[in-house]
């Protein structure tokens, strides 16, 4: 089922400076900001090559980020995005296995404009699952 790791996910407090760090600091190319009020963040990419690395800020009343950078004020390791060629049989198979779908069960459209499913990390060892269709 699962394909090749499309992004590794880091929540920053501020987007700005996290932007700067790995374009100045560390040299790497980052997209331009990109908000997503249905997901309440704000998001850049910073293309390493064989992945990419999301960088995650809070958008609006209820992010659901905000808690984890109560938790993790500078910031931290959100989530892994795994690939998957098609996400509603994924889902089907994986709640039939008794995985857990966050949220109604049903996909979302990401940052890359594609249909994604989060799953509880709970049930993956403490890691936040984002499985997007490739
Ligand atoms: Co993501």
């Amino acid at each position: 089922m699962l394909g090749r790791l499309n992004h590794v996910a880091l929540a920053v407090p501020d987007l700005a400076v996290a932007v700067a760090a790995y374009r100045n600091t560390l040299g790497a190319e980052v997209t331009e900001p990109q908000a997503l009020p249905e997901h309440g963040v704000t998001v850049v990419f910073v293309n390493v090559g064989n992945t990419k690395i999301e960088l995650l800020e809070p958008l609006g009343e209820g992010s659901p980020i905000a808690a984890f950078l109560e938790k993790n004020p500078s910031g931290g390791m959100h989530h892994l995005c795994y690939e998957v060629d098609d996400i509603l049989a994924a889902r089907d198979q994986l709640k039939a296995a008794g995985a857990r779908v966050l949220g109604d069960g049903n996909p979302k459209t990401g940052a890359h404009g594609k249909p994604v499913l989060f799953l509880h990390p709970k049930d993956f060892f403490g890691t936040l699952i984002e499985l997007e269709q490739s």
